[in-house]
């Protein structure tokens, strides 16, 4: 095993996202989408519920939910689906980086595929693998992404060149009664990403990040999301 691991952290990385159809790439026809949880035992009391930026009791501070975009507009299907391509882990930041307001951009929103070769990676809470902050962690060969930008900072995908060593993330944002949102994405590399290949690390200050409680990050993102 140790062999295999080490093989497969040292293979040059295929882009194999660009080659493949996949359900969630380019700007096909998405729609906003209100942030439902999947019905699923991990993601607790928060399990298929819709997910409002005030309630700190079911969305606390340092967590994270499975959520699952594009919907097909069934939850039960959508909760029952194993493709990650369309997974999300919807994750509500420490308190250290504003988790505990009720503000939008408390929340980001990571692909559940591993740039690197395409493994689940999941939140850590801990401060156990990086000494400044919890981070988005693949089990596979020790890929770990910084929140909240989504750069790869240790393993294979951050040896990867941009735009291959940032994890694609979702555009968020909330209506005046607080539940929070999924604007339409635009998946290149230069907005929202593309899923299993990456995404330019910096678009999260310049298009995902919220500007604003109650609103799409920017011009640039509303523009690009919405038109
Ligand atoms: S698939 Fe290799 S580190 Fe994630």
């Amino acid at each position: 095993m140790l062999v295999l691991g080490a093989a497969l952290a040292i293979i040059p990385y295929v882009p194999w996202g660009q080659y493949l159809s996949s359900s969630v790439s380019g700007t096909g026809s998405y729609k906003r989408q209100k942030v439902v949880t999947d019905i699923n035992p991990v993601n607790g009391a928060g399990s298929g519920k819709a997910v409002n930026i005030n309630d700190l009791a079911t969305y606390p501070p340092n967590s994270s939910w499975l959520v699952t975009y594009p919907s097909s507009g069934d939850l039960t299907v959508d909760s029952q689906n194993p493709d990650t391509f369309v997974k999300w882990q919807l994750i509500r930041l420490p308190a250290e980086l504003g988790g505990d307001k009720p503000a939008v951009d408390a929340f980001v929103a990571f692909s559940k595929v591993c740039v690197h070769l395409w493994c689940s990676p999941n939140y850590d809470p801990e401060k156990s693998s990086n000494p400044t902050n919890e981070t988005y962690q693949c089990p596979c060969h020790g890929s770990i992404y910084r929140i909240p930008d989504g750069l790869s900072i240790a393993g294979p995908a951050s040896l990867q060149s941009p735009p291959t060593n940032a994890i694609p993330m979702l555009t968020l944002s909330s209506d005046s009664g607080g539940d929070l949102y999924i604007e339409v994405p635009t998946f290149d590399v230069n907005h929202n990403g593309v899923v299993g290949y990456g995404r330019y690390y910096d678009t999260y200050e310049t298009y995902i990040k919220p500007a604003e409680e109650g609103s799409a990050s920017t011009s640039t993102a509303s523009a690009g999301a919405l038109g």
